[in-house]
């Protein structure tokens, strides 16, 4: 038998496969589910601040169309509020209750002292650590890259102060320098890092030419590659951890992750698309290539292919990319031209 413990976030997980934020864990039953097929924690979908500014705004307008109609309604329950995060914390501290293993909670807010007074919420309801979930989308011309960076550190940092739990960050690749900004908020005393979020985009629809938002999962081939080269990039050099996610499917996916040099990876496609039981499928994929290759536990064999320890760094340099283009003949055999 192997040994596939792992450390992240200074949390002990009995194998590197986590469950990433996401709505599975709506069902106390699928939360009970995924710990009984072996998931090592398990991440709770993000607070999102802007949810609950929406939904206290149409409860306000809801109110306000009741008032015109039952007035005499309102003037009973006059203090008649939102409860802001207070179901989300609700149903996070039942999932706690309910499993073993790590939860982790998951923060998106808006204004800086939200996401302080969030955070410290969240622990107080037992999250075991936390996970900021800077997603951001550029929609303005007028905002600088190193304001965004310079905001997403200080939260960090404001955070890092405000509670005891360990704190990790959820960053998108699309940074000038994704290296700089994680040296950034190592040395701001990040815990550990998940690379990357995967960033939904609209897309139109032609008949009523107008946008929507279709929800698609990950790719199963390809999305794993970008992040699977920053966890090679950053292992050795960075005091947090590395937990990659966005596009693994399978326990090939994950030994690949763990040889780049992360700690542990995060998967959410995989289960909407193969179900919980496919967990068991990758953690014994994982198994049995640790047994063939006579590895007893992950350290004997994670990180060994990242960039501080491989003979040949110029697999992460740009000459490699080069070096792909010009390999025309060996495109036109693959992909003859018709
Ligand atoms: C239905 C759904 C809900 C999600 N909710 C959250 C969320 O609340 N917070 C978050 O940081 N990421 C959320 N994500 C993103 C996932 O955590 C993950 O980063 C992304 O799906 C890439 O991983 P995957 O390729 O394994 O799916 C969600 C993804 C899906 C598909």
């Amino acid at each position: 038998m192997v040994d596939m413990q792992t450390q992240y976030l200074g949390l002990t997980l009995k194998n590197p496969v986590i469950i990433g934020a996401s709505n599975l864990v709506q069902d106390l039953g699928t939360v009970k589910k995924l710990e009984a097929a072996g998931a090592a924690a398990i991440v709770y979908k993000s607070l999102f601040e802007e949810q609950i500014q929406l939904e206290s705004l149409k409860m306000h307008e809801d109110m306000h169309e009741y008032n015109e109609r039952h007035a005499e309604m309102i003037s009973l329950f006059p203090r008649l509020e939102h409860s802001g995060p207070k179901e989300h914390l609700l149903h996070l501290q039942q999932v706690k209750e309910s499993v073993g293993i790590p939860v982790i909670a998951s923060l998106n807010a808006i204004y800086h002292e939200s996401w302080e007074e969030y955070a410290i919420l969240l622990e107080k309801h037992g999250a075991d650590a936390l996970e900021l979930n800077f997603y951001a989308v550029p929609d303005s011309m007028d905002k600088a890259g190193t304001d965004i960076e310079d905001y997403q550190v200080k939260v960090l940092d404001t955070i890092k102060k405000a509670v005891r739990i360990p704190v990790s960050v959820k960053l998108s690749p699309f940074y000038s320098n994704t290296l700089h900004l994680v040296k950034k908020m190592d040395e701001a005393g990040a815990d550990g890092f998940v690379l990357f979020n995967r960033l939904f985009q609209p897309d139109i629809d032609l008949n009523s030419a107008s946008y929507i938002t279709p929800l698609h999962l990950s790719q199963e081939t390809e999305d794993f590659k970008l992040p699977l080269r920053y966890s090679g990039l950053l292992s050795g050099n960075i005091r947090g951890g590395i937990c990659q996610n966005t596009g693994i499917f399978s326990g090939n996916q994950v030994l690949k992750a763990l040889l780049a040099g992360a700690d542990c990876v995060q998967l959410v496609s995989a289960i909407y698309k193969h179900g919980i039981s496919h967990l068991s499928v990758i953690l014994s994929e994982i198994e049995k290539w640790m047994e063939a290759g006579g590895y007893q536990n992950i350290t004997a064999f994670k990180g060994m292919l990242s960039r501080s320890r491989i003979k040949d760094p110029f697999i992460f340099k740009r000459a490699q990319y080069v070096d792909i283009l010009l390999k025309s003949d060996e495109i036109f055999s693959r992909y003859p031209l018709r």
